[in-house]
């Protein structure tokens, strides 16, 4: 396994669509495991191929409700997507974005508050998985990663350092 460069705002990368995956081989394991690497030493909610330079539907969402308590130490699990499609949704979040593409900017976007998604996993195997809230968020990011698409064109505003730290203060504040 290694670390993969991640790509930043700018790259003209980000902004092309992503080709399917029509072969589940060793190479396609490689990517998986580097992303995975790359996503757990970067610290982030989830990474898409394009981000590492790839341009193939491939995905991965840290699945905060899957990792144990933060004591065990263990690494997140982590959902690998090949292929994702996004099947239904339902009701509405709004909530904070960021991307470590764009590292550094936060915006509030919105987006479904549960998401079922139908993806392949590293064998070409179908399986559909339903996420809510951070999950949900993330299955729709990195599917607009795939499509070219940055959370930016989705924000209203990217929050100004004073106004990123109110905003957690005021989530915190109505943390139960
Ligand atoms: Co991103």
């Amino acid at each position: 396994m290694a670390l993969r460069n991640i790509l930043h705002e700018g790259d003209p990368t980000l902004l092309k669509k992503s080709r399917p995956v029509t072969e589940y081989n060793a190479r396609l394991h490689e990517l998986l495991d580097d992303m995975r690497e790359t996503l757990i030493d970067a610290e982030g909610s989830g990474l898409a191929a394009p981000q590492v330079g790839v341009l193939r539907r491939v995905a991965l969402v840290v699945d905060w409700d899957g990792t144990e308590s933060e004591e065990d130490e263990c690494e997140p699990e982590i959902i690998e997507l090949i292929n994702p499609v996004i099947i239904a949704t339902d009701g509405e979040q709004e909530g904070l974005e960021g991307c470590l593409s764009v590292p550094g900017q936060f915006g509030i976007v919105k987006r479904p508050r549960t998401v079922i998604v139908r993806a392949n996993d590293r064998h070409g195997n179908a399986f559909e998985l339903s996420g809510e809230m951070l999950v949900a968020r993330a299955f729709c990011h990195e599917i607009d990663h795939l499509e070219g698409r940055l959370f930016k064109e989705l924000t209203d505003k990217i929050l100004t350092p004073d106004e990123l730290e109110q905003y957690i203060e005021e989530q915190k504040g109505s943390d139960e």
